[in-house]
């Protein structure tokens, strides 16, 4: 691989970032060439999305020399940077939520065209084209924040294909997708290489980080730690760069489930999304459901909270009726739900650390209508600890921490609450791969104390790690009903697919 920085796209020498306290970067020099697929790794809180956020001027850098297309950068911001042609799906999408598909995608095209005046034939032009580009179909006139998450990030996605980029860079683009559109997504990064427009690409999962990117550069605590071609490294050793030790592979559940009923769901059924969904959940069973996008695994998992109403059927908890449809029913029975989409959905971003975690913990803390934040504070770091939050201290605002670490936050929320049955819709979706086995520990650990959890998760090795039984869904119905001792992933893969 050729190192000339002369033809560079991205040339960026001597890197450093500060934030009051914290040293986000530390002397990273990092290189782009034209058509080339760099991938960034590195554990959460390591410094990939602030080395994005100096490239796309949405952060200056605290040192360091900045080129761009061959040119200094002294001065840099999201719309001189858009126009050298970077263009940036961020790990929260950035989208406008009340704007409707079209308008997302074809607003930054033109506005870089200039246009004065909005309009409406070029929009869904615009739109059309690049959702065609990636082959996906979805309604032009919807409202982005009424779409499932996985549909957001093909829209963030689509947006960056409508202009003329001639870096595209990726933050966590893969995690709400499911196989078959990570698949289709590798296919256009290829098309895009071939058309000379260079891609950075930060994921956590790792084998499709190794298939998609030539070179690799990988940070630990803010320093560049190994960088070299995709073909020298594997996801044993690029595990080891990003954590400076071996991580070793879970073990397979081996807690049992008590034989006590605590959640028996009976045909539930909502039109156009789920039918006859029919289970019991045990004490202390840690129950998987899984299925590919729009399979109805969300749909069920927020039926089972109350956030969709279906049409027919019953939930009971210990043998009492909880009212459908009522997300406070569902609460006070106390069932919890950790959304897929946490970083949108689930955190006052501005808010502090501490705020978020005790937010609907005030019942149990409250002293006749005065809260007791000592004792707030106190629990609330204890699950801190627990997950490996990284950083300064509970009252930091979210915002400040990195797109894992917020992850982390929100599970800690729903933790802290104790529920019953707690349902955990993609339980390590952007956390680092250090991290998922702690994770995992914590959800076969809850179990053990007898509360029963729903894992909802397309990440097989993931199921197979913390579930007692795996549900598959195949077009809104339970299709399989496996027992997860004795399931292969290959099996899995397989009835997945078919
Ligand atoms: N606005 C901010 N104020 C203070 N600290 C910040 C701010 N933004 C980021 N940081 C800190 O900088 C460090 C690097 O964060 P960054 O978001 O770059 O990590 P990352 O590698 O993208 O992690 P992840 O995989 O979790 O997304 C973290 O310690 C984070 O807390
Ligand atoms: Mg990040």
């Amino acid at each position: 691989m050729s190192s000339d920085c002369g033809s560079a796209f991205i040339d960026l020498r001597a890197i450093t970032k500060r934030y009051a306290g914290v040293t986000a970067l530390d002397c990273v020099d990092f290189t782009v060439q034209p058509g080339e697929a760099v991938c960034l790794a590195g554990e959460n809180g390591s410094g990939k999305s602030t080395l994005i956020k100096i490239i796309s001027g949405v952060e200056p850098a605290t040192e360091g020399t900045i080129h761009i297309a061959g040119e200094e950068r002294t001065v840099l911001n999201p719309r001189i940077s858009a126009a050298a042609g970077v263009m940036v799906i961020f790990q929260d999408f950035s989208l406008f939520p009340n704007l409707s598909v079209a308008e997302n995608i074809s607003f930054a095209t033109q506005l870089s065209q200039h246009e004065r005046f909005y309009k409406s034939g070029a929009t869904r032009d615009i739109a059309r084209k690049a959702l065609d580009r990636i082959g996906v179909e979805i309604d032009l006139d919807a409202r982005v924040e009424a779409l499932p998450v996985a549909q957001k990030q093909l829209v963030a996605i689509c947006r960056a294909l409508a202009s003329q980029a001639r870096l595209i860079i990726m933050d966590e683009p893969t995690t709400a997708l499911t196989e078959k559109e990570v698949r289709r997504l590798q296919s256009i990064i290829r098309m895009l290489k071939d058309e000379g427009v260079a891609v950075i690409f930060v994921s956590h999962k790792l084998a499709e980080v190794l298939e998609v990117s030539e070179r690799v550069v990988v940070l630990r605590n803010g320093k560049k730690v190994a960088e070299g071609p995709a073909k020298d490294f594997d996801t044993q050793s690029l595990t080891y760069h990003m954590t400076g030790r071996d991580v070793p592979e879970v073990p397979p559940s081996d807690v049992t489930a008590g034989a006590e009923t605590l959640m028996q769901v009976k045909r539930l059924t909502k039109a156009d999304s789920f039918s006859d969904i029919t289970f019991d959940l045990k004490v202390g069973e840690v129950l998987g459901i899984t299925g590919l996008l729009g399979s109805g695994r969300t749909s069920v998992a927020k039926a089972l909270f109350g956030l969709v109403a279906p049409d027919e059927g019953t939930i009971a908890v210990d043998g009492k009726p909880v009212p459908t449809g009522d997300p406070q029913a569902a609460s006070q029975a106390r069932i919890g739900y950790v959304p897929e989409d946490r970083l949108t959905e689930g955190l006052f971003l501005s808010q502090s650390i501490l705020h978020n975690v005790a937010v609907g913990r005030l019942d149990t803390h409250s002293n006749r209508g005065l809260l007791d934040m000592g004792n707030l504070a106190g629990e609330a770091s204890e699950w801190l600890t627990k997950l490996k939050v990284k950083a300064p201290d509970v009252h930091a605002p979210v915002q400040s921490l990195s797109g894992g670490n917020q992850q982390r936050v929100a599970l800690a929320r729903w933790l802290s609450r104790a529920p019953r049955v707690l349902i955990l819709n993609g339980p390590s979706v952007g956390v680092d791969v250090g991290s998922k086995a702690d994770i995992h520990d914590i959800i076969r650990n809850l179990a053990t104390q007898g509360i029963g959890i729903i894992v909802i998760s397309d990440d097989l090795p993931e199921l197979l790690a913390t579930c007692h039984r795996i549900l598959v869904m195949r077009d809104g119905k339970i299709i399989d009903n496996l027992d997860g001792k004795s399931v292969t992933e290959d099996d899995l893969a397989h009835r997945l697919a078919s």
